[in-house]
């Protein structure tokens, strides 16, 4: 990454505002994934060996209204944990701006201090530049580490960037390190997992991938329109009626391009959704849908799997959330993990593929889990990520005011 990063600066007595991704999902005030917490630990452990004065963290959690404090949307949850994970104390403050902040900031015990949800003033998602200096001045170093929210041109991921020093955290290093890699520069044969509902949210991945993939394997909700593209019947099977033109272009486009793509060729079948009666079968037959690959599918995924050096996963392979329908996506993430020991690369692109290998406990069986959805997809569409492009670049760093190295 051509971007400076908290090591190309002189962080000592330094107050160092960071933005970190702590939007985590929540079952009332209880986190019940913390890997994006986790991830944080990196920077901030780093900002405070070197000397920093103050520690100033902020993020946005889910999308409350923009106009001021709402419980359910408190980062109180995350500074807690994150208080745990540091093994030393976090002061939440008050809210992000304002006079009572800068004091509140000037008078906190703690020299981690988490400012309140970014988001309970609209000014943030607009990017409003005057919010923006307001956040600078509490700083005199700006770090951006919220690789989960990079794809937002917000004050805080991309406005900041003006008005201070700017340089990227260990998280965002290593996301673009790890999906850079992968999509740009693959060890060959590259193969592609693609899953997840809906063939619309993949079409800027799909176009950019029939470029680089050797093979991509489609699956979950998104193959039925591609099968039925392919003149097979799907039954009540999820159907996006107008993307199957688009799903036969793709194909096309893929054939003349070299790359091969697999399919769901057996199913698991139910009478409808809401069904557990699940049974295996080499059709769908009308009145019946189908919500996870079946076993031929699964071994022809392992197999061509087994032959690869890079895998990228994007989306799960059937509805993984209940049990009835896992085992597509849980023998894909089980058969991932033993390929990772014979140095395969395996890059799971976040959201719900991400969920679905913490579900099954092999977290720690991946060369990399991606902590951005939107942004993981975004990267991986070849699109730039404005909270990234707004920070320093290493070249311009030498001879620079700005404090650098
Ligand atoms: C995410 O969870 O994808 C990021 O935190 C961004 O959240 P947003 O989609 O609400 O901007």
């Amino acid at each position: 990454m051509n971007k400076m990063t908290v090591r190309d600066v002189d962080l000592k007595g330094k107050r160092v505002i960071i933005r970190v991704d702590f939007n985590v999902p929540l079952d009332g005030e209880r986190i019940t994934d913390d890997i994006r917490i986790r991830a944080a630990v990196p920077t901030i452990k780093y900002v405070i060996e070197h000397g920093a004065s103050r520690v100033i963290l902020m993020s946005h959690l889910g999308r409350p209204a923009g106009t001021g404090f709402e419980k359910e949307f408190s980062l109180a949850p995350a500074a807690k944990r994150l208080a745990e994970l540091l093994g030393q104390p976090v002061t939440l403050l008050s809210d992000c701006v304002g006079e009572a902040v800068r004091k509140e900031a000037g008078a906190a015990p703690a020299k981690v201090i988490l400012l309140e949800n970014l988001r309970f003033h609209k000014e943030e998602e607009k990017n409003d530049p005057v919010f923006a200096k307001e956040l600078a001045s509490l700083a005199d170093i700006y770090v951006n580490d919220a690789f989960g929210t990079a794809h937002r041109a917000h004050a805080s991921t991309a406005g900041l960037a003006a008005y201070l020093p700017a340089v990227s955290g260990f998280l965002i290093e290593k996301e673009i390190e790890y999906l850079g890699k992968a999509i740009n520069d693959p060890e060959r044969p590259f193969v592609v997992i693609l899953g997840g509902k809906k063939v619309s949210d993949k079409i800027l991945l799909i176009e950019n991938l029939l470029k680089k993939a050797d093979t991509i394997l489609i699956g979950g909700g998104m193959a039925y329109t591609f099968l039925k593209a392919r003149g097979i019947n799907i039954g009540n099977s999820k159907l996006e009626k107008d993307r199957i033109g688009l799903a036969a272009e793709i194909l096309a486009k893929a054939k003349a391009a070299g790359v091969r793509i697999e399919m769901t060729e057996d199913f698991v079948i139910v009478p409808n959704f809401d069904s557990d009666d699940a049974r295996i079968s080499d059709v769908i037959p009308d009145g019946f849908e189908s919500l996870d690959i079946g076993p031929k599918t699964r071994a022809k995924f392992k197999t061509i799997l087994s032959g690869a050096r890079t895998v990228i996963w994007n989306g799960p392979l059937g509805v993984f959330e209940r049990a009835a329908f896992e085992n597509g996506t849980k023998e894909i993430a089980l058969h991932l993990a033993s390929l990772k020991d014979k140095g395969v690369k395996t890059i799971i692109g976040g959201g719900d593929s991400a969920a679905a290998v913490s579900k099954f406990g092999l977290d720690d069986k991946m060369t990399h889990i991606s902590t951005g959805g939107g942004a993981a997809l975004e990267y991986l569409e070849g699109k730039e990520l404005p909270g990234i492009t707004a920070l320093n670049d290493k070249k311009k760093a030498s001879g620079c005011c700005c404090g650098c190295r």
